[in-house]
């Protein structure tokens, strides 16, 4: 369709799409951007307007090369060891719009000085941007070398099989960058309503988009094109 094409083009220029996943999972929209075009002040809008958490989806080949685990899994390994934290962990059932989180570690680059400012955060994204594309061309770079944790930036690792195993905005996220032709490196923050404190409605998220020239996409379309795409790769 003509909208997703627009969603595309405006990643391929760096530009910011608001992605919506499903009504019946989160029903909820987020601010999209490609991480290696994030500057300051997008990490300060994003938090402004969009309000959610201000995450950074990466590829799955990429996470495994980057040595990236999901969180989950580094905690449950963790707690055989008897603490409290097996009991903690996410639990199938646990979530109520999917089987499980896509969270990995939280990061900070090391140039960075406390990690959350503006100026900081968009440097460890930018960062994060260039290491996929480091390890995806073949290299084995060495994350520990460049970035820490604990950090300031959630790290978020997309499913093997993206759209076809799980739906969120990780996966779409990831998906869209691929039809692209972009470092599959995705900040995605969550649009929240200042008045209601909840997820900002579908409906609003769409007028914030007229009102602001961004395109906003659905999941759905995002699966159809993928789908299309790797039809014809
Ligand atoms: C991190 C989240 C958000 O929902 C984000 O959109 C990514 O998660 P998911 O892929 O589950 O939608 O949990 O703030
Ligand atoms: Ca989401």
């Amino acid at each position: 369709g003509e909208n997703i094409n627009k969603a595309i083009e405006a990643l391929q220029s760096g530009r910011m799409i608001l992605l919506f996943d499903m009504e019946g999972r989160e029903a909820e929209t987020d601010f999209t951007i490609p991480a290696k075009a994030v500057t300051p002040s997008d990490v300060r809008w994003m938090r402004k307007d969009a309000g959610g958490l201000i995450c950074v989806a990466l590829d799955p080949h990429a996470s495994e090369k980057l040595g990236l685990p999901f969180m989950a899994d580094i905690l449950r390994e963790a707690g055989q060891s008897g603490n409290s934290l097996g009991n903690i962990v996410e639990k199938g059932g646990d979530l109520k719009y999917d089987s499980r989180s896509s969270f990995s570690i939280w990061v900070n680059h090391r140039d960075t000085r406390t990690g959350i400012p503006d100026n900081d955060r968009a440097l460890t994204i930018n960062k994060l941007g260039e290491i996929v594309d480091r390890a995806l061309d073949g290299e084995i770079p060495d994350f520990g070398k460049e970035f820490r944790t604990p950090g300031h930036v959630a790290t978020l690792r997309a499913a093997r099989r993206l759209v076809h195993e799980r739906m969120g905005q990780t996966e779409l996220s990831i998906a869209l960058a691929r039809i692209a032709g972009i470092t599959p490196a995705m900040v995605v923050c969550e649009m929240l309503d200042d008045n209601t404190g909840r997820a900002l409605s579908k409906e609003d998220a769409i007028k914030y988009g007229k009102d602001k020239d961004l395109v906003f996409v659905e999941g759905e379309e995002v699966v159809k094109a993928y789908n299309t795409w790797l039809g014809s790769g």
